[in-house]
């Protein structure tokens, strides 16, 4: 561990990481790749928590882990330009740096499968990538994956061929571009499997229909997302409500950004 690039406040690990590589993979959609120490710490689901490389973005931006090479000490991280900060990550290069929080949040659950279990993983569009982990760690085990993306249109499908290697894959698309078209409910709803787990990550509408879909399911998790400040619990930026309750609630960045289905208001 190299003293002179990390510090621990707390709990807060801070590093600052090496990009091995970048590269456009769907329009406006970039996969990077870090080198550093911290990656012994992920977990499938977690996230991490980017200073913008300038002085004009105070905020860090939360960036979930697509996936983790402990070997190599390496983690793929997938985004899509929104802002001004996501812009600036996207001109980073081999051998460039960032300053990294992390690894934030509590992950996914995947204890307790084995080659008996059978998982569904559900994603939409930008909310794909932290799936891909949860797919290899899972496959290595022997867990039958069975996965339904969704997307908006054909250019916008990222991670099918690397999904199809854990197992089988449904696509659909907005506008009947490529795959099923219609959402990922056209799929679901039509699935008689019966699950083990589920495993979700995308945009709020899908959330909503996999939280009421598998409400009552004891292992059915929603990967969510929140605006966030300080990504580390304590300035309650973040938070979402809990059902039935007028006090309790959760922060998207401390206790998530994993919930389990019905135990927050979406
Ligand atoms: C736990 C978590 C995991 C995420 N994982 C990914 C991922 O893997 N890939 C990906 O492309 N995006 C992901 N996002 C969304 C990503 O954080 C935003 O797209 C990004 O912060 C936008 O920053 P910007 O400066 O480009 O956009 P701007 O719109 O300029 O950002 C302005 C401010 O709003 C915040 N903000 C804007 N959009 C979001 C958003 N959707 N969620 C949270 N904060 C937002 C920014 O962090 C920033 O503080 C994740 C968000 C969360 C909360
Ligand atoms: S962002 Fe500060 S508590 Fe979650």
């Amino acid at each position: 561990m190299n003293p002179t690039c990390k510090k621990r406040l707390g709990a807060i690990r801070l590093e600052t990481m090496k990009v091995v590589a970048q590269e456009e993979i769907a329009p406006a959609i970039f996969e990077i790749v870090l080198e550093g120490e911290m990656v012994e710490a992920m977990r499938a689901g977690q996230f991490l928590h980017l200073r913008v490389p300038d002085d004009a973005h105070l905020l860090r931006r939360p960036i979930s882990i697509s996936s983790i090479d402990k070997v190599n000490k390496q983690c793929h991280l997938i985004y899509r330009i929104e802002g001004a900060g996501t812009a600036v990550f996207s001109t980073l290069s081999q051998g460039d740096t960032l300053d990294v929080m992390g690894p934030q949040g509590n992950g996914f659950d995947l204890s307790d499968l084995d080659e008996q279990s059978q998982v569904l993983l559900v994603g939409g569009g930008i909310g794909v990538p932290p799936l891909l982990e949860v797919a290899k760690e899972l496959h290595a085990r022997g867990v039958k994956v069975v996965t339904v993306f969704g997307f908006a249109n054909k250019d916008a499908v990222i991670l099918e061929t690397e999904l199809a290697q854990y197992g089988q894959v449904f696509v659909t698309t907005d506008d009947g571009s490529y795959g099923i078209k219609g959402n990922v409910s056209v799929v679901i709803n039509d699935l008689d499997n019966q699950f083990d787990a589920v495993y979700s990550c995308g945009a709020p509408g899908m959330m909503k229909y996999i939280n009421q879909t598998f409400y009552d399911h004891p292992r059915a998790y929603l990967s969510l997302e929140s605006r966030m400040a300080c990504g580390m619990g304590a300035c309650y930026a973040c938070v979402l409500k809990v059902p039935e309750s007028e006090t309790v609630s959760q922060r998207v960045c401390e206790d998530g950004p994993v919930f389990r289905t019905g135990t927050v208001v979406l």
